[in-house]
Parts: C-alpha cells; structure tokens; sequence
C-alpha cells in the first residue's frame, strides 16, 4: 500500500513539473471557429506543389516553362534584401509582394532614391528582366546594390518564381 501511495505521489510530481507543454495543452488555439478566420492553409509557407504546377503553366511563355525550384534559389540573392510574403516588412529594398503591374518605387512607406522615383513605368516581368540584367545601367543612380542576374535562364526561372510567390490571391 505504502508502495502504491509514493508511485502516486511520484507520478503527480511527474504530472505536474515534467516536460508538460504538450501539443494538447494548445489545442485551444487550433479549435474550429475560432475567432481568426486566418486563412488556414499553407499562405505563410507558400502555395503548395499543386498550386505551384497550375500557377506555373497559367505563365505566359516563356515563363510557363520555368524551373519554380531553380527560381526559387536564385532569388536566395535578393533575400537579404527583399521579403516576398504578402505584409512583411521591407528590409534594404522593399517588400515584393504584388510587384508585377505595380508602380515603380509606389510601395508606401519605403523610402526609395531619386531615379526610381523618377521613373515612371508598371513592373511586369520584360521591366523586371531588363532590371535583373543589370539594374545599374537598367536605371542609372538607383540603390540597389546588386550586380546583377547575368544567365538569362536563371532570370527566366526567377521572374516565375516571383510571378508565382509574390502574387496576391
Ligand atoms: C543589397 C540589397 C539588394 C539586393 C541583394 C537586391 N535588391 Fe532589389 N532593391 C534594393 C533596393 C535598396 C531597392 C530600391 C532601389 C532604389 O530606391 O533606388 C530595390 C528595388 C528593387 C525593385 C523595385 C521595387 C519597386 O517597388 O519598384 C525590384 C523589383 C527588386 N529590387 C528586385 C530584386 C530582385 C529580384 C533581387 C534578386 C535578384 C534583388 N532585388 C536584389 C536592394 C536589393
């Protein structure tokens, strides 16, 4: 009996100062209809492979036929600089999210140099692969310190890349 009484003293000593967070005790964050309708799906981590695939062959050529995976690393460049994820913040440059059919230098709140606000064109992806050539003579005087994306598939996969993940939905 005495036995029994300290394996229950013990287990409550266990019970109530072991390793306790368990994935249970957050069960109320996840409970259905809660009061965040956030969308629930994969939106912080990217669109899913599926989405991706249908994302990619609805590009114009020669876009539709990019390497999303290949893009992807490449843009590993303008990470340090750029955030893609719709309402994060800018970093050195600004945020990405809906860029194309945006206005140049137009993200509010960034504070962006004298020739970029100068320049007065919509960013669609022929814009974006003369920039990523070469973004010094593309628009002289401008703050992006970045050489430039010399291999032309490399650009062709980026620019899907951004087609896909900075797109608003
Ligand atoms: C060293 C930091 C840095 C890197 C790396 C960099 N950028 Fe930028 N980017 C900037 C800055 C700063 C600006 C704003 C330039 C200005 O105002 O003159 C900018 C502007 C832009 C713009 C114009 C945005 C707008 O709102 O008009 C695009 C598009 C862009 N960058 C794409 C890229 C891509 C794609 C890459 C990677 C291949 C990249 N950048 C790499 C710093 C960087």
């Amino acid at each position: 009996m005495r036995k029994l009484l300290m394996s229950a003293a013990l287990i409550a000593t266990l019970v109530a100062c072991g390793p306790s967070p368990t994935p249970q005790a957050e069960a109320p964050a996840s409970a259905p209809a809660s009061s965040t309708p956030a969308p629930a799906t994969p939106a912080a981590e990217g669109p899913s492979a599926e989405q991706v695939q249908a994302a990619l062959a609805a590009l114009p050529a020669p876009y539709n036929a990019a390497n999303y995976e290949a893009g992807r690393r490449v843009f590993a460049q303008c990470r340090s600089c750029h955030t893609i994820e719709a309402g994060a913040p800018n970093r050195v440059g600004p945020n990405l999210h809906g860029v194309f059919g945006r206005e140049i230098g137009s993200l509010e709140g960034f504070n962006y140099s004298q020739p970029v606000q100068d320049a007065n064109f919509v960013w669609d992806a022929a814009q974006l692969d003369h920039w990523l050539q070469n973004p010094q003579t593309f628009l002289p005087g401008n703050r992006m310190a970045f050489a430039g994306v010399r291999n032309e598939e490399q650009r062709r996969d980026l620019i899907a890349y951004l087609m896909v993940d900075s797109a608003p939905n």
